[in-house]
């Protein structure tokens, strides 16, 4: 079949790369994609929110199957808008429809439904304009750190944590009086601050069964020792190690399996991939986030280790066949180290060539802010180029992905030397 994937990062092209190696695939195109995906793939110059492209597409090209990456398309409502559309009938979309991706693009539907279900996580209040004061009143006597979230998507921006109740009472102020994030922020969730040590589990379901993919630990901060600004991820790691079996089963039974009916009790058809983001607290999990997709970097490290054809997890997804699905991964432990832009996650240069990708014989190299250029690979975005590798350890892992660190080079290059390191 013909596939159309949607999205332009790393975890863009580890699928385009995995999809590639399935028998079910003829012919592959990503929207927009990037220098990598070009290598596999035909790439589409249209932006993977531009419905309308899409649909041109899908009937040009005899698309049979788009694959989701990002989640705006999903929270912006891509998966009804094929439902709604007869033209489109016999083209499979995979990932939940507009209500089931609130999970991701609401964090007060996500928290409130997580109460209703008992699901472990931070205790919360919402406010918006309207009980403005009574959020005041609640932030001048609320716990330190206190964090604020706002409620819709902000690219991975709208969490503050703050460390005084005047801070948190200027942040407030400023995201629903200021509109800091837009209209993301026109209501803010106030969260209790959670201890302990994050890391993601992923499932894939079909609304009726589910599956349970590998844990990761992604590695957000841009400094080594988890210092400095937030980024989009400089890492990951998976399995993660202290995710062990008793701490696993907890996240099923406590968390995925009563998220799962609830949805279900509110008529919500959740189909696709789930990113359950985790705090460990002294091995008791609670939920940080829900997203309504894979992660980026986490895939980067997923996808590798997937024994299973990605095609037919994706056709389990479409044809409610989940059940049946046999997920097999590898032992191998997996580690992805990025190379970001000289600056990021504040201004960067763009358009800088990259060289030495042919060097690399020991990584999987996924691109990610990438472009070409007059037949050069140039940079493109702020993380540019994940490197994984597989070993039989997590140093046996980033030993590799460093070793190859150092073969790609370009202008400003930066990436951390400690990734995995506190899990050894
Ligand atoms: P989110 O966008 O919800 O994933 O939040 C971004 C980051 O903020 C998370 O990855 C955590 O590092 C941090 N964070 C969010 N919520 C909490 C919380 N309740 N307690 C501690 N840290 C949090
Ligand atoms: N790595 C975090 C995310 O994909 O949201």
């Amino acid at each position: 079949m013909n596939i159309l994937l949607l999205g332009s990062g790393g975890r863009e092209h580890a699928l385009a790369w995995k999809i590639k190696q399935s028998a079910h695939c003829d012919k592959l195109f990503v929207a927009p994609g990037n220098a990598g995906t070009q290598t596999l793939a035909t790439n589409l110059a249209f932006n993977d929110d531009d419905f309308e492209a899409i649909k041109m597409a899908c009937l040009k090209y005899e698309i049979e199957l788009v694959v989701v990456g990002p989640e705006t398309p999903l929270v912006k409502g891509i998966v009804d808008f094929f439902e709604h559309d007869a033209a489109l009938s016999k083209c499979a979309i995979i990932g939940p429809n507009k209500i089931a991706a609130q999970l991701e693009g609401s964090k007060d539907f996500s928290k409130h439904l997580m109460q209703q279900c008992h699901i472990p996580t931070a205790k919360y209040a919402t406010f918006t304009k309207a009980n403005f004061n009574a959020g005041i009143d609640y932030l001048k006597t609320h716990p330190l750190p206190i964090v604020l979230k706002a409620d819709g998507l902000a690219a991975g921006k709208g969490v503050l944590i703050c460390t005084s109740n005047q801070e948190a009472i200027d942040e407030f102020t400023a995201m629903l009086q200021d509109h800091k994030f837009g209209e993301a922020s026109a209501k803010v969730v106030v969260e209790e601050f959670l201890e302990g040590i994050e890391l993601s589990v992923f499932v894939v379901t079909d609304g009726i069964s589910y599956k349970m993919l590998p844990s990761a630990k992604d590695y957000k901060r841009i400094g080594e020792g988890d210092t400095g600004l937030n980024t989009g991820g400089m890492g990951a790691v998976s399995p993660v190690p202290f995710a062990d079996s008793t701490f696993l089963k907890k996240v099923e039974t406590q968390i995925v399996a009563p998220l799962l009916s609830g949805l279900k009790q509110n008529n919500i058809l959740y189909k696709g991939f789930l990113f359950v983001g985790l705090m460990n607290s002294n091995g008791e999990p609670s939920v940080i986030e829900f997203n309504c997709r894979l992660g980026d970097p986490e895939t980067e490290v997923l996808v590798p280790r997937l024994k299973t054809d990605m095609v037919e997890i994706f056709m389990a997804i479409a044809h409610s066949k989940v059940n049946e699905l046999e997920i097999e991964i590898l032992d191998e432990t997996a580690v992805t180290v990025f190379l970001v832009s000289g600056g990021y996650p504040d201004t960067y240069q763009k358009g800088l060539v990259i060289k030495g990708l042919n060097q690399v014989k020991e990584s999987m190299v996924f691109h990610a802010g990438t472009t070409t250029i007059n037949q050069e690979t140039v940079t493109h975005g702020g993380r540019v180029i994940a490197l994984t590798s597989l070993g039989n350890s997590i140093q046996e892992a980033v030993t590799k992905s460093l070793a190859s660190a150092h073969l790609i080079t370009y202008e400003g290059k930066y990436f951390r030397n400690d990734i995995g390191k506190d899990l050894i």
